[in-house]
């Protein structure tokens, strides 16, 4: 595991977009697994910028995000559909065939998921995955207590993801119940994981992801054990890590 920590917001989203933008100049034709949520909304931004200055294509790239809602349809104001194409794929040179977002508007939610994993596999896999992590430990809505084995699959929102995503909504009444999310063997299985976090209110989940025992009642524990691992991190969500500043391995 490597750990990036970055003084703040600004400099930690200019960090990821630099690693995602590594990642596209060296392999054009890379798979990318996107995130959505407040935290990446910065790295995004900067990917759009280094588009415009003509830094970086995304004409041959491949997208998976991460989840959906299930029952919004990608027009809906908050689905992820919309916020991906607001965020990134509307002003980047993505072609829309290249962009895959779970339906969260499926009738066969079980087909809708194998064929999801099915197209992952046939574009051959995910070369690097974007994450942000919820202050429950979960990635993608893979919430505690999730099995580590999963595909993706179709889950129920824990009450603390629903309270936290109310924000989004009018009310909290609004916020769907359940959605269709990669499973954490699916996420595993992505050659490289980027994992971003922001904030204090992001430390204490940090520290036990990074410091605390592997187990599904913090999902993002299970990232101890992949391969090729970046967290990037500001210096508040980093600050209840062991150790120093700056840049350092863990491994
Ligand atoms: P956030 O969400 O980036 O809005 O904090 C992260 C997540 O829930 O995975």
């Amino acid at each position: 595991m490597r750990i990036l920590i970055e003084k703040n917001y600004e400099k930690m989203s200019r960090r990821a977009a630099q690693i995602i933008a590594s990642q596209v100049t060296m392999q054009p034709e890379s798979v990318l697994g996107l995130a959505t949520g407040s935290t990446p909304v910065g790295m995004y931004k900067n990917l759009v910028e280094m588009f415009r200055m003509g830094e970086l294509s995304f004409k041959n790239v491949s997208s998976f995000n991460l989840d959906e809602y299930i029952g919004l349809n990608h027009k809906h104001p908050q689905s992820y559909k919309a916020f991906m194409d607001s965020q990134l794929f509307d002003h980047v040179d993505i072609g829309a065939d290249q962009v895959h977002i779970p339906c969260g508007m499926a009738e066969d939610v079980n087909m809708e998921c194998l064929a999801y994993e099915k197209a992952i596999e046939s574009l051959g896999g995910i070369d690097l995955q974007v994450l942000g992590i919820g202050h429950n430990g979960h990635i993608g809505f893979n919430e505690p207590g999730s099995s580590f084995e999963a595909r993706t699959h179709m889950v129920d929102l824990d009450a603390v993801t629903i309270q936290a995503n109310a924000r989004f909504f009018d009310d909290v009444d609004q916020v769907p119940r359940q959605a269709i999310s990669m499973g954490i063997k699916t996420i595993m299985k992505s050659r490289k994981v980027m994992l971003l976090a922001s904030g204090k209110d992001k430390a204490e989940i940090i520290q036990k992801m990074v410091h605390g025992p592997i187990t599904p009642s913090v999902p993002a524990s299970i990232l101890q054990l992949h391969q090729d691992l970046i967290l990037v991190l500001d210096e508040e969500a980093a600050s209840l890590l062991a150790g120093g500043e700056g840049l350092y391995d863990t491994a």
